[in-house]
Parts: structure tokens; sequence; C-alpha cells
């Protein structure tokens, strides 16, 4: 178990602004990095410190995407949570923008990556980042109602990774890499919601979703990155069934962006041509920007 922080119930982590905006603004952005956020299609990429190594986790985001969502709707000192933290993206973005963060993971191996990866961060920071081995369903636990500025996460895409890779994305030699035809889940861990059919992994989600409402304060912003499945030749909408799910556990959708891929998909191969047009799926993700809406009841 990893242990650097005390971890206790509920967590002592700060939650209040430390900066210096009006009150009534969203974010410390300025007006002209206002003017650019406002592109629905992300493009972004990964850097020097992104760990894209299968072998340590099988599903990493970049930290430009929980950073560019923590720019846009926290303000420095507030808190961001990430339910599904994997080996940390979030915690590092949350530390090189002077927010307090927790996120929480099934497995250790992941969260002593992420302490590592923390502890090569800023040193003088004004917040922490606290990463705890527990499942997300514990969340109302650790954090006070009314809290939390921002909820991030990628969560495992229901049973996505739960078939042998085709690495359909590369070519020729290319793609029998060393991962061809692996399974790679990030567990079998029964509560791992990764292993669950489309419509009760939604539900799950939802559920998880539920308990962390309360905890995020009036129109505090949500956001889920996610993609559809191919099953046996038929698209699983899990970006509808997730909207769904959410928005039945009180959750209002306010955005879908989309985060274009295209910059990281080389050395395209053909497929279906000439008779079956299948968008290929690497080239966009969802990211599903959900909040609280300002007359949410929460719990008494
Ligand atoms: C797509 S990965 C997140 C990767 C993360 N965004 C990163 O960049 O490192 C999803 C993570 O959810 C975790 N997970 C699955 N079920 C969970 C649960 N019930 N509670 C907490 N974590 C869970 C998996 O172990 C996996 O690391």
């Amino acid at each position: 178990m990893i242990q650097v922080e005390e971890i206790t119930q509920p967590l002592k982590i700060g939650y209040e602004r430390i900066c210096q905006c009006p009150a009534n603004h969203i974010n410390c952005l300025t007006p002209k990095e206002w003017i650019r956020s406002q592109v629905a299609i992300w493009e972004l990429s990964y850097e020097k410190r992104d760990i894209r190594d299968k072998k340590i986790h099988p599903a990493v985001f970049p930290i430009a995407l929980p950073a560019k969502c923590i720019k846009l709707f926290t303000h420095e000192g507030e808190l961001v949570l990430d339910p599904f933290v994997g080996i940390g993206t979030t915690l590092l973005a949350a530390q090189d923008l002077n927010r307090n963060a927790v996120g929480f993971d099934l497995k250790e191996e992941y969260l002593e990556v992420t302490q590592s990866r923390l502890s090569q961060g800023r040193l003088l920071n004004d917040t922490k980042q606290i990463a705890i081995q527990d499942d997300a369903r514990n969340i109302p636990q650790y954090l006070k109602e009314e809290t939390v500025a921002l909820a991030v996460a990628s969560p495992p895409y229901s049973r996505f990774l739960d078939k042998p890779r085709l690495n359909k994305s590369m070519r020729g030699d290319l793609r029998q890499n060393e991962h061809y035809l692996t399974i790679q889940q990030y567990s079998n861990d029964p509560n791992d919601i990764g292993n669950l059919e489309p419509i009760a992994f939604s539900k799950a989600l939802g559920e998880i979703y539920r308990g962390i409402l309360p905890l995020l304060k009036t129109k505090a912003h949500c956001v889920i990155n996610l993609n559809d499945l191919w099953w046996e030749n038929k698209r699983v909408p899990t970006h509808i069934y997730v909207v769904e799910a959410m928005m039945e556990v009180g959750y209002e959708l306010r955005n879908i962006l989309i985060w274009d891929r295209r910059n990281l998909v080389n050395r395209v191969g053909i497929f279906g041509w000439p008779n079956n047009y299948i968008k290929l799926g690497t080239t966009f993700e969802y990211i599903l920007d959900f909040w609280k809406p300002p007359h949410q009841k929460t719990r008494s």
C-alpha cells in the first residue's frame, strides 16, 4: 500500500482558491487563452514525461489532457479528483499547475509509478497531490462534500482491452510488434469496471459518479475521456451509454469535445476497403464534459 502522505478519512487536503482572480471567474485564464480554448476539437501532444510504454500501463492519456481541463475549470489551490488515476497523469498536471489533487486506482504497481513520477515534479508547490490505492466506489469516505472543483478521468473503456491486440493502425511488419495478439487488461480484480460488459460498465460508472456528485462544488465540471468499442463487427456506442448513465444519476451534459489523435496515428494500414467502411477508431476519442447543475440536491 502506497502511503507517502498520511491517508486520513476525510483527507487533509486544501480545496480553496489561492489565486487573486475575481470571484465570478471560472478559471485563471486570460481572455487570449480563453479564446484559444473555445475550439471543441483538442489536438494534444505527448511530452517527454509522458509514459507510453504499454508494459507499464496499457492506456495512458497525455499530461496535456488533464492539464487543459484543469486550466479550463479550476483556479490555483482548488481540488481536482481523478477516480481512475492509473499512473498518475492527472496528479502530475495538477502538480504543474499548483492545484491540490487526489487520485484513486485499484492497482498498487500503478500507484508506485505515480509516486515516483510525482517525486520528480515541482518541489516548490503550495499544494498536495495524493494517490490512494482503493476502489473508486469508496471515494466518498475520503473527501468532504462540496470541496472538489473538477473530476477528470479516463475510466477503463469496458472490456476495450479484453481481447488480443491486432495493431490495426500499423502497417506491415510493425503490426507484429511485441504487443501483437497479447491481452492487456488492467487487472482481474472483480472491482475493476474494465472487466464489465458495456451496459453493466456504464451503470457501474454511473454509480461511482453518483457517489462523487455530493463531493463536487456546485457547477464543478466532471470530465470523462473515453472511446466507443467495436465488438464482433458491431459498434458499441459506449459514449452514449455513459451520457445516459451520468444524466440518470444527476449530472448535466455541457459539452462533447473531440480529442483529435491524428497526430498520433502514423503508418495507417488499409482495412475495410473496398466493401466495408469503418472509421479508424484510433483517430479520435470523446471528451464528455458534465457539471453538477446549480440546483442539484446533495445528501443530507
Ligand atoms: C484508462 S486507465 C487510466 C489511466 C490514467 N488516465 C493515466 O494516464 O495513467 C483506467 C484505470 O482505472 C483503474 N480502475 C478500474 N476499475 C477501478 C475501480 N473500481 N476503482 C479505481 N480504479 C479502477 C484501472 O486499474 C486503470 O488503471
